[in-house]
């Protein structure tokens, strides 16, 4: 049985009413309940540590360079998101593969920097728009999930996102069919590559989720969750995400 996670991805949103919606978020939450994961930026994981740390909501970081440490301006360490409390951090999401440059090579060695960190790596993959309408859809997510996951990948250390680019903060999201043939290939992919346990890996969808569609996108098997970006900022949206995972 895989536990259901619902992920919040905050980008570069987030102040102290913030980190007030997140204490509302912390106070209703069982423990018998999905996983909830929040990622707000690096410089509000310790307080959001702070404020979730008796309840059953875990913090995450957003990305974490390869490096333990050194001259890298600007970039924080897996080690570094682990000392404030996080459990997790997301890597080789679209934006940063698109404002930053991101390889699938330098995606891996986060992953597994992530790792050594003690770290679950949270790895993004998904295609564009170009890539959605052209005939080799699942080629490409299928080439990008082999190149992005490391050997050693396991279902307690990684937590693959599927997230179609073209989806991200545009209200449109793929047909349910479309969803489920992509997920049902990632996990195909997981289990040809890992074995059985390739059956253990949580695979999110992201992209646009909504309290209005949420119920529908988890009626899929092989979605184990989402990655929530706009709606994870206020706890009246993501809620009803959560229960609508927990109900699924
Ligand atoms: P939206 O939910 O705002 O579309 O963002 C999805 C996302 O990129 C989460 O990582």
């Amino acid at each position: 049985m895989r536990r259901k996670l619902a992920a919040g991805n905050w980008k570069m949103n987030g102040d102290a009413a913030l980190l007030a919606e997140l204490g509302t978020l912390a106070e209703h939450q069982n423990a018998n309940g999905p996983q909830i994961i929040i990622c707000p930026p690096a410089p509000l994981l310790s307080r959001a540590h702070e404020i979730t740390k008796d309840s059953p909501v875990d913090i995450g970081g957003q990305d974490c360079h390869a490096a333990t440490s050194g001259a890298h301006t600007g970039d924080v360490a897996a080690s570094m998101i682990a000392d404030t409390g996080a459990t997790s951090v997301i890597v080789g999401h679209s934006e940063r593969r698109g404002d930053h440059g991101e390889t699938n090579a330098e995606i891996r060695a986060k992953a597994q920097a992530a790792w050594a960190a003690n770290l679950t790596a949270i790895i993004c993959i998904g295609e564009s728009e170009a890539e959605r309408t052209g005939p080799d859809t699942l080629d490409v997510i299928a080439a990008q999930l082999d190149a992005s996951v490391p050997d050693g990948a396991t279902g307690e250390n990684t937590v693959i996102a599927y997230e179609p680019i073209w989806a991200i903060g545009t209200g449109r999201v793929p047909t349910l069919d479309q969803i489920i043939e992509t997920h049902d290939m990632i996990r195909t992919k997981l289990t040809d590559r890992f074995g059985k346990t390739g059956n253990a890996f949580r695979i999110l969808y992201g992209g646009s989720v909504k309290p209005t569609n949420a119920a529908e996108i988890f009626t899929a098997e092989n979605v184990d969750g989402a990655l929530v970006g706009g709606a994870s900022l206020k706890a009246a949206d993501f809620q009803p995400i959560i229960d609508a995972l927990d109900a699924s």
